[in-house]
């Protein structure tokens, strides 16, 4: 194929490869389990989800009587896969295969394995026997809650997490190396050539972390407590926690547990998000008016003007603060559409716990801000300041009453912090 670069063709980038040799190798992870996946460092958009340190696709290889693979990868990744397997054994000696979660990032390269394997059997959860059935024709041996698989020495566990976050999605453990293969549960979106988070800078981990939780598994976010606290019951003695994105957690895989925890409980937090779009800087300058009310409370405050922060950056900050509050102009009767996009995908993450607040500009009809109000309305946020509306350009008065909300709603948030 002959590509183009005036914009009228996509430039070559790794979904349009042809199947291609290489020398990948495995990294030995624990006494029998081997890290098999790829590291996918060009993606940067992830079905809207912004990755903007890359991702990985991890799969694992258990070196036992019975050679398992836990997960394969996605589609445009099989080589690498069946490259890292090889370097350890032949793929055609391959006895089982399980899928923790089918989603296509983890199941695009099943069809190629399965081809190149001939696995004795593939294992999934009831759902997503389904699933694999529907997206490649594939028939999976079902394995639920409580049942286990001996592997030789050692033995594999599994645990349904449905809705963690599709209906298909299970974790497996194996006894002999005290592993928890957690699919997408306990990871992030963040390409890298070290596998352990041991060996990350903490802040990175916990900024992806928050940003993989809010945009992911958010709007399950009471199933997630619900699964770590039901851990201990398991009776899992695990030592090695192994997503399927981003790095793994051996001696400091609580930290990972612990956040997520904290994600999901949406505890309030004493910071504050100003999101807004503007045509002609009226519901900017609101905008700056109102964060700075609230900073002079001692609140932390992040701007962003949606015409440079997509969805996803917008809900990590939306997920990290106690107070959401959304500026639009009108334009059509309605509230601008990028506001419109931006809401829309963050009602159905269902925030909790938020003290909210809307505000905008109109020449005409107004309706833009108590558009928005509804949206925080229907969020369950509360909003104890009024939308408040600048007519064409904000006058002094209206500066100063959108100072006073941010004041107000800063209270609120330290008041409601103080109370709990
Ligand atoms: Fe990483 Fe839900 O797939």
């Amino acid at each position: 194929m002959l590509y183009c670069y005036n914009g009228n063709h996509t430039p070559p980038g790794r979904e349009e490869e042809d199947t291609m040799k290489t020398n990948l190798t495995a990294t030995q992870i624990a006494p029998h389990i081997y890290a098999v996946g790829a590291v996918d460092w060009n993606v940067r958009n992830f079905h809207g989800y912004l990755t903007g340190r890359g991702s990985t696709y991890n799969a694992f290889l258990v070196m036992d009587e019975k050679i398992t693979l836990i997960d394969t990868v996605k589609a445009p990744f099989a080589d690498d896969l069946l490259a890292r397997i090889a370097s350890v054994v032949d793929p055609g000696k391959i006895d089982y295969v399980i899928s923790n979660h089918s989603e296509p990032d983890h199941s695009g390269a099943l069809p190629r394995i399965i081809d190149a394997v001939k696995p004795e059997k593939l294992f999934a959860s009831v759902a997503g026997a389904k699933t694999l059935k529907a997206y490649y024709d594939i028939d999976a041996t079902v394995v639920k809650t409580g049942d286990t698989l001996p592997l030789g020495a050692g033995k594999l566990a599994f645990v349904d997490t449905k809705m963690l976050h599709w209906p298909d999605s299970m974790v497996s453990y194996y006894d002999l190396d005290k592993a928890l293969f957690s699919q997408d549960a306990f990871g992030m979106h963040l390409a890298g050539s070290r596998l352990w988070a041991d060996e990350y800078d903490g802040s990175v981990l916990e900024q992806e972390a928050r940003k993989y939780f809010a945009n992911i598994l958010n709007v399950q976010a009471p199933k997630v407590v619900q699964l770590i606290d039901s851990l201990p019951g398991l009776n899992l003695d695990i030592e090695l926690v192994l997503p399927d994105h981003g790095p793994l957690w051996r001696g400091d895989w609580r930290w990972i547990v612990d956040l997520y925890r904290e994600c999901a409980v949406q505890k309030p937090r004493k910071r504050a998000l100003v999101a807004y779009s503007t045509m002609w800087n009226s519901t900017r300058i609101l905008a700056d008016a109102l964060a700075d009310g609230i900073r002079s409370r001692g609140v932390e405050v992040v701007v962003t003007d949606l015409n440079v922060s997509d969805r996803s950056a917008v809900m990590t900050e939306v997920a990290n603060s106690g107070i959401i509050a959304f500026g639009a102009p009108t334009m059509n009767n309605q509230m601008y559409p990028a506001m419109a996009d931006v809401l829309n995908y963050v009602k159905g993450l269902r925030p909790k716990n938020k003290i909210g607040f809307a505000f905008g500009s109109f020449g005409w009809s107004g309706e833009g801000a108590k558009q928005i109000a509804a949206e925080l309305e229907a969020m369950g946020a509360e909003q104890p300041v009024a939308p408040i509306q600048a007519k064409y350009m904000p006058a002094a008065a209206e500066l100063d009453a959108i100072r006073a909300a941010g004041v107000t709603l800063a209270d609120a948030l330290l008041a409601k912090l103080a109370a709990e």
